[in-house]
Parts: structure tokens; C-alpha cells; sequence
């Protein structure tokens, strides 16, 4: 993936601008764009705060500052981009007419690829006339420039050399990509991580632990084992390195306790429910400093995930 050198960013809200962030950093140039007002220098500070946070980064934050261009009209560029990386609104309406126009006008044969969250592009590549086929999302996990997972989600007609040549690019970026197979609502790790969360919910909101605790159960217990072995991989282990022996010794108590979760399922569509939840969060968390939480955080976060790079190339 060495040809591309210059990425489109469409949409410099928190997620484009934690991408621009990424490729300025791993020594690529970008065109940004983004139509509201005072975008521009909203950007100017998050890159001036991620750049230098990435990782292994390849670029100083001067040269960083030095290699993007700040555009209100991206179409006399869109010649010159190798790459498209959108981040506008979550809205099928705007993604549609969005991806009908950089099909229109970027060169045909360069990846257009979407952050959508959620929305497969088979429902917004519709009006695309001319190549849909090198349409795909890549899905990363906020915040790009730290967090590797990118979801590589194509939709049926995409061609299998634009999945490969995606999977290459982010890669490049060292970030940890994975390809799903199918469009499925929510992807894959929104979709894990709603079950989770649906199951926290209704711990928290049913009293049985406080939400202070809940979530030390998934930093200091199953999220800090999960960041090195994923559910599969740490059954397999539990199960002495036989998956199968794990779940004929495990798969009894499992299915019991599937079963209570589904007794107690917490109803998000309850009114009621969900601001009895809010009100005992809101009562652990408004004696927080969140900005230092993130801040906290985002650094550790760098450094783990640095630390996993030189670790996996052993
Ligand atoms: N926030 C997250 O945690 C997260 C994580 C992964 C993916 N995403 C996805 O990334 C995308 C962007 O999300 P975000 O959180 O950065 O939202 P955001 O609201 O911070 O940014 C969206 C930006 O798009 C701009 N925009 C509006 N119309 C546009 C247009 N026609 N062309 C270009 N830009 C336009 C807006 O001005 C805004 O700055 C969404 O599809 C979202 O689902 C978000
Ligand atoms: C900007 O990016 C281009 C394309 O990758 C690269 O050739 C150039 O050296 C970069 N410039 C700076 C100042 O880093
Ligand atoms: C860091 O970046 C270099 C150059 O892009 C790459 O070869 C290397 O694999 C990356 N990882 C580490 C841990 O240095």
C-alpha cells in the first residue's frame, strides 16, 4: 500500500480528526474537509493534541502541522487523493448523497471507505454510479489514533482486491484490522459490546452491585485479560487448551446463568428503567473528574498499545 500517500478526510468531527491525526503521523498527507463553522481550527487543536500521542508515530508533530491542508471545497482535490476516509454524520440521507458524489468524482479505482458506526454502506452506496465496488467501511474504534481494531465491513459487491488492498493500508498503519464476512447490524464489537452492557445495565439497575464496582469487574478482571486473550482464546485456555473440554465442563452452568439473564433483561425501551439508571450512575460519576478519567485513560492507553506492537513482532 506504499501508492498511497495522499488521504481524503471527509468530515473532521472527533473521529476524522483522530484519523487525520493517525495518517499525518505515520507520514502521509492529507486534504480534510468539514463545513461547520470554525472546523478548521477545532482541528488545528486536536491534531496539535493527538499527533504526537500515537504511537510508534513516524513523523514529528511539526511535520505533522506541515502536512495536511484544511479545505471548505474538496472537489479540485479529489483528483489527487489515493484514499478516502469518511467520518460525516451517522444519517443514511447524507451518507448517500455523499458517497454518490466521491464516486462521481475520485479516481476509479481508490478505496472509498466509510467510519459508519452502524449503517452497512450496501444502504448508502444506492445513487453510486460508477465503481461501488471499491466501497467499503472501515470501522475503527474511537480513538483512532490510539485504539487498533478498524472493522473492515464490505458490502456483497465489493470486490474482494479493494478488502485486500484496505486490510494492507491499515495494517501499514499498524493498526489491527479484521474483515466481517457479512453485513450484520452493529458490526461485531458493538454487537459484543451491547450484549456486556445490556447485562450490566440490568446488574447495576437491579442492585446488585454499584456501578463503581461493575466496572472494575470488566478494568481490572475480564477487559484487562480480554486486551491479551479474547473470549475464545481464554475459554481455550481455561479449558486447559481444549475449547471443547471448556464447554462440556462450563457449557451447564453457562446455559443457567443465559437463562437468569434473560429473566432479567433490562428493558432499554422503559422510561422508567432507564432513568432509575441514570440517576445511580449519575450519583458515582458526578464525583469523578472525567477529563482526567480520559486523559488517564488515553495515555495508558498509548502505552499498552505500543507496548503490544513490540511485543507481537517477537
Ligand atoms: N464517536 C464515536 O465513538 C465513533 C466511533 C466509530 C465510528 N464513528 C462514526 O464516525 C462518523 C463520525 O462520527 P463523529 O463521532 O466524528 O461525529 P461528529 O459529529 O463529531 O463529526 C461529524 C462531522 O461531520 C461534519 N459534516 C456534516 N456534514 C458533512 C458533509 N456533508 N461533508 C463532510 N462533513 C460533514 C460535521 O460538521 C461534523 O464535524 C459517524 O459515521 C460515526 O458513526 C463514531
Ligand atoms: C507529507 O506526506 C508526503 C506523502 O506521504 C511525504 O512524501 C512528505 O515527506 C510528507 N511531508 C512532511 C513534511 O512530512
Ligand atoms: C513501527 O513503525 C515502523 C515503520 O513504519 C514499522 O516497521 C514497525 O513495524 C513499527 N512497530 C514497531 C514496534 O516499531
Amino acid at each position: 500500500m506504499s501508492s498511497i500517500k495522499t488521504v481524503g478526510v471527509i468530515g473532521a468531527g472527533l473521529i476524522g480528526a483522530s484519523w487525520t491525526a493517525l495518517f499525518l503521523a505515520k507520514g502521509l498527507r492529507v486534504i480534510v474537509t468539514d463545513p461547520a463553522p470554525g472546523a478548521e481550527a477545532k482541528l488545528r487543536d486536536y491534531l496539535q493534541e493527538y499527533c504526537s500521542a500515537v504511537p510508534n508515530a513516524t513523523c514529528s508533530l511539526d511535520a505533522c502541522m506541515q502536512n495536511y491542508t484544511f479545505v471548505t471545497d474538496i472537489d479540485p482535490y479529489l483528483e489527487t487523493i489515493d484514499l478516502i476516509q469518511e467520518n460525516g454524520p451517522e444519517r443514511l440521507d447524507i451518507k448517500r448523497q455523499l458517497f454518490a458524489h466521491l464516486d462521481a468524482h475520485t479516481p476509479e479505482h481508490i478505496i472509498i471507505a466509510s467510519s459508519s458506526s452502524g449503517l452497512p454502506s450496501s444502504q448508502f452506496i444506492t445513487d453510486c454510479k460508477r465503481n461501488p465496488s471499491r466501497i467499503l467501511i472501515a470501522h475503527p474504534f474511537n480513538p483512532p489514533h490510539l485504539v487498533p481494531l478498524v472493522e473492515i465491513v464490505p458490502h456483497s459487491a465489493t470486490g474482494e482486491e479493494y478488502i485486500t488492498a484496505a486490510r494492507e493500508f491499515y495494517l501499514s498503519l499498524d493498526k489491527d484490522p479484521i474483515v466481517v464476512k457479512q453485513e450484520t447490524p452493529g458490526f461485531i464489537a458493538n454487537r459484543l459490546q451491547a450484549a456486556v452492557c445490556a447485562e450490566a445495565y440490568s446488574l447495576v439497575s437491579r442492585g446488585v452491585v454499584s456501578p463503581e464496582d461493575l466496572d472494575k469487574t470488566i478494568t481490572s478482571g475480564l477487559g484487562l485479560r480480554w486486551a491479551l486473550t479474547g473470549p475464545i482464546m481464554t475459554n481455550t485456555l481455561g479449558g486447559g487448551g481444549d475449547f471443547g473440554h471448556f464447554i462440556s465442563h462450563l457449557g451447564p452452568a453457562l446455559r443457567c446463568w443465559l437463562d437468569d439473564m434473560q429473566e432479567h433483561r433490562f428493558d432499554l425501551g422503559s422510561r422508567e428503567r432507564v432513568d432509575a439508571l441514570k440517576d445511580i450512575v449519575d450519583g458515582w460519576v458526578k464525583n469523578v473528574d472525567l477529563k482526567k478519567v480520559e486523559a488517564n485513560r488515553d495515555e495508558l492507553l498509548a502505552e499498552l498499545v505500543a507496548r503490544k506492537l513490540v511485543a507481537l513482532e517477537k
